[in-house]
């Protein structure tokens, strides 16, 4: 009878445990402050974190910083300072607009964290267990800004192939990975998991580049020192790449119960340039060392600055702490979101960015909130009215909730965007062809009122993701509880009888570009 009790206890306790999801961001390398482009992958995962905690789901949101290497160690020298130095100054630079941008991670790893350290060592161990590791010489040309190794024949007249930048020519006693063991393992690992590789438009690359053989991976470097000691020779650190990998797990505490629990990662975001390192050396690494494989790496495209590669000698880094001074977070939250389809490359230009806040945010939304909460104070007495008449926007509502998740299921951002907004001009059409200031019918009125803020609260919901400030003060101009999970999206919650309380405008037209004036 005990033992019944008990089960059945374990069973509902299963039940109710959430489904979990684990999501990372490249960590950042810390040679310079973050831009734009940082930005945009941080603003994208914490999207997907918000609206994976909206469904209940147990999130870990990962992110970090990337801190050791020959890239650090130059600009360090160049600065005349120590490494470390440098880290410990820049660091706090990316926590600052991580906290100004709204990101919600639940953990920032640092890579000189001791426990990352010990976490990298336990891992390599594993690999050269498993007789994936052995000493040689390597001989070709690295890119100290990408912290990557190319052979004379991927050199394109003599650059880098991925940045263009002059590579040096490196001729050392190096640790090699068995990379090329792994091109069967990985080949079939892609067939049977279509998805790992995303946008699709990405998969052919990887696939036929590892189709076509795959050179073993030098893995340690002896010619500079700061970085991770390679456990089996202590003249030899460990190549950045390979220690950066590994923060995803140690992040995690491995090998205890918060690794037990979130491994693997349901989804690793970057930009494009940095997917071979995720879809072929990590996955191989994780094979030999006997983990699990992460659930899918997705790609987003680059963006440029009007026309411009974003690069420290044209001085072009648009720095995200001006523009969301003069914008606000959610405005250049909106803007990159709603801009570039979620994949593809984009440019960035203030006019751009101002023509999105004048049109989208003040003309479409802020304009439906304010006259909606002008009208209920006008007419009902500054509170939701009653009513149980619906107008086609509850449909046009329905409708636009299931799209809008749909979409931001397939991180199709702009497209969900483009819904929440699309219902957004439908309410203000509502109104305009309902003229409820014309109106005799206190029912017919109230009916107007209730549907156009009822509509409000649900496109606050929907946005809550993308736009979590504006989100909440709709919240509190509206005065429905600040409680933004999936299933309050439903049609008809909000309660006849709420105060609204009207304050500000949400957004402000700006009048002329601003910035880099
Ligand atoms: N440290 C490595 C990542 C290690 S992950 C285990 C690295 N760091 S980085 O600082 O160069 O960051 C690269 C990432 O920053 C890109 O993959 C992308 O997420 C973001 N972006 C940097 N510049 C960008 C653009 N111009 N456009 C879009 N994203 C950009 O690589």
């Amino acid at each position: 009878m005990a033992d019944k009790k008990a089960a059945a206890k374990r069973k509902s306790a299963k039940k109710s445990e959430k489904k979990k999801f684990y999501l990372t961001t490249p960590i950042f390398y810390v040679n310079d402050v973050p831009h734009i482009g940082h930005s945009y992958t941080m603003i994208a995962a914490d999207i997907l974190a918000r609206w994976h905690r909206m469904k209940e789901e147990d999130v870990f949101f990962l992110t970090g910083t990337d801190e050791h290497g020959e890239k650090i160690q130059t600009a360090a020298d160049k600065r005349g300072v120590t490494p470390q130095q440098l880290v410990d100054e820049i660091v706090p630079k990316f926590k600052e607009v991580w906290k100004l941008l709204n990101i919600s991670n639940n953990f920032f790893i640092r890579t000189t964290d001791s426990f990352h350290e010990q976490t990298v060592k336990k891992i390599i161990e594993l690999i050269h267990k498993n007789g994936d590791i052995y000493k040689g010489e390597y001989e070709g040309w690295y890119c100290v800004p990408d912290e990557t190794f190319w052979t004379e024949l991927q050199l394109v007249d003599g650059k880098c192939p991925e940045c263009g930048r002059e590579v040096k020519k490196l001729k050392e006693e190096t640790y090699f990975f068995k990379l090329s063991k792994y091109q069967n393992s990985l080949l079939e690992f892609y067939e049977n998991n279509s998805d790992f590789i995303s946008p699709d438009y990405r998969k052919n690359e990887i696939l036929n580049r590892v189709k076509e053989g795959l050179n073993d991976l030098s893995i340690t470097r002896k010619a500079f020192k700061w970085g991770i000691e390679f456990p089996f020779d202590k003249n030899h650190v460990i190549y950045v790449w390979v220690e950066a990998l590994i923060n995803y797990i140690s992040a995690l505490e491995y090998p205890g119960k918060k690794f037990k629990k979130y491994w693997p990662p349901d989804l690793h975001l970057m930009a494009k340039e940095i997917i071979w390192f995720h879809t072929v050396i990590w996955p191989a690494m994780l094979m030999s060392a006997g983990l699990e494989l992460p659930k899918k790496i997705f790609a987003h495209g680059w963006w440029t600055v009007e026309g411009k590669k974003i690069s420290k000698s044209l001085g072009n880094a648009v720095n995200p702490l001006d523009v969301v001074k003069m914008y606000g977070a959610d405005s250049f939250r909106y803007f990159l979101m709603r801009e570039v389809s979620f994949g593809m490359d984009g440019d960035y230009s203030e006019q751009v960015l101002m023509n999105r806040v004048n049109s989208d945010l003040a003309d479409n939304l802020g304009n439906l909130v304010n006259r909606s909460l002008v009208l209920a104070e006008k007419y009902s007495g500054g509170a939701v009215p009653k009513t149980d008449k619906k107008s086609f926007l509850a449909e046009k509502s329905e409708e636009t909730i299931k799209k809008a998740s749909e979409y931001l299921e397939e991180l199709k951002f702009h497209r969900a965007l483009e819904s929440i907004f699309s219902l957004s001009s439908d309410a203000n059409r509502y109104i305009n062809e309902s003229e409820p200031w014309k109106m005799k019918d206190r029912k017919e009125l109230d009916a107007v009122i209730y549907n156009a803020l009822e509509t409000i609260r649900i496109i606050s919901i929907l946005l809550y993701p993308f736009m979590p400030q504006t989100a909440e003060r709709i919240a509190e101009q509206i005065g429905f509880e600040k409680d933004f999970s999936e299933k309050r999206l439903k049609w008809g919650l909000l309660k006849a009888g709420t105060k609204v309380n009207r304050g500000d405008v949400l957004f402000r037209k700006v009048m002329k570009v601003n910035l880099g004036e």
